[in-house]
């Protein structure tokens, strides 16, 4: 009776059912999985947060399918505070990426045309393009010391049908930015194929280290592509519960009519609270405070795992260039899903396996650096005992892996 839109497994895998068996026995679970900033034990400024949602504008219904003005506004100069200029007038209001995903799917694809995404990336893409009848051309990222889009792939991958090109700026899990180097190439995708650009941009505010090769932002639009860029206050301030997010429309004549086709699709939902909109003036000033709190959490842990790993030869952490993951490399003796239920069934440690976020080869974990700090250590240090205690069982190996 169900449409074909749902046809993913919703079947547990072992790792989740380890941990579910973990918890319900009481086991002292170390998770360095927490990204979730709202358990993850920062100071929210309550009465501040509490104030702007209780205004008495937000007893009155106004239904605005693009948001109200002084919300768009507020993600102006949000961008404003960015050095970015950003017309509200570009501007259209969702609950969450997730939904301005799905508008844009709606808005350039038809059942069975295709989007271009970025692998490894974050995994909501296939379901997200999946719910609208949308699939997912992958192209690869390669690590070489640090990330690039494999341009020459990427063309490769392009077939009739595909409508948009995906960049995730910084990249979740590898932190990646998109370089300047490869812009030219990209618009030039863009163009020949007529695809437009949808950038994510919701950990652009979290580049780790100053990098003047890097492409900030694609918010102010970029020459004769049509661009979405994608955010919101989930990891701009920390706060995912709001259900605020937005598209920003730019480019050359269709930008208008793209614009207008979302306000379309947005009619028919009206999904944005009105509270949260009349406090996102408020909330967006608070990025300053809490954007420094996080920063302090991510950069305190890069820095731990860092010297950490640097004592162990055995173990890589991957260049990071921004965002909120850090990504390491261990020995290939296991695959990803065998680290992490080793380390969750003899440790209680619980990591990410990198298959779930499609790494083109074994073995990498992904850590959350929003993990409380404490936490972190530990996690950090029984992972590290654990490589070594497996490493030591195993038939000794000479320079180039073989047994000796
Ligand atoms: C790349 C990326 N986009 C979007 C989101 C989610 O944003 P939202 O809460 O606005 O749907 C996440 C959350 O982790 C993410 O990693």
């Amino acid at each position: 009776v169900l449409s074909k839109r749902l046809s993913w497994s919703v079947a547990r895998n072992p790792l989740t059912r380890l941990l579910d068996e973990k918890r319900r026995a009481g086991a002292p679970v170390v998770d360095l999985t927490e990204s979730n900033p709202t358990r993850a034990g920062f100071d929210y400024p309550e009465a501040e947060i509490l104030q702007g949602l209780a205004s008495r504008a937000s007893l009155v219904y106004e239904p605005a399918p693009l948001g109200l003005p002084a919300a768009r506004e507020a993600v102006s100069r949000y961008y404003g505070r960015r050095h970015l200029t950003v017309s509200p007038e570009g501007i259209l209001l969702t609950a969450s990426t997730s939904e301005a995903y799905s508008f844009l799917f709606k808005l350039l694809c038809d059942p069975g045309d295709s989007v271009l995404v970025p692998r490894p990336s974050y995994p909501l893409f296939d379901y997200l393009a999946a719910l609208e009848g949308v699939e997912v051309i992958p192209y690869p990222l390669h690590y070489d010391g640090v990330w690039h889009i494999d341009l020459g792939a990427l063309g490769g991958s392009i077939r009739p049908g595909a409508r948009a090109l995906l960049l995730v700026n910084p990249n979740n899990p590898t932190g990646s930015f998109v370089k300047r180097d490869e812009l030219g190439r990209l618009l030039e995708l863009c163009g020949t194929h007529r695809l437009a650009l949808i950038v994510d941009e919701v950990f652009s505010d979290y580049a780790l280290a100053d990098d003047a090769d890097r492409v900030d932002s694609f918010a102010e639009g970029v020459e004769g592509a049509l661009s979405f860029v994608l955010s919101g206050l989930s990891k701009i301030v920390g706060l995912p519960q709001m259900k605020l997010a937005w598209i920003v429309v730019g480019g050359p004549a269709p930008a208008r009519q793209a614009y207008q086709g979302l306000e379309q699709i947005a009619d028919n939902f009206l999904s944005v609270g009105t509270p949260v909109q009349h406090a996102a003036s408020a909330l967006l000033e608070l990025a300053p405070r809490l954007q420094s709190a996080i920063r302090d959490r991510l950069l305190g842990n890069l820095r731990y795992l860092s010297s950490r790993i640097s004592a162990s030869p055995a173990c890589q952490l991957l260049h990071l260039e921004g965002g909120w993951y850090a990504v390491l490399r261990l020995p290939g003796v296991r695959g990803s899903e065998d680290w992490a239920l080793e380390l969750l069934a003899a440790d209680d440690v619980h990591v990410h396996p990198g298959y779930l976020f499609d790494f083109a080869s074994e073995a990498y974990l992904v850590l959350s650096l929003l993990t409380r700090s404490e936490t972190f250590r530990s996690g950090v240090d029984r992972l590290l005992a654990r490589v070594e205690t497996t490493l030591a069982g195993l038939p000794a190996r000479g320079a180039a892996g073989e047994e000796i």
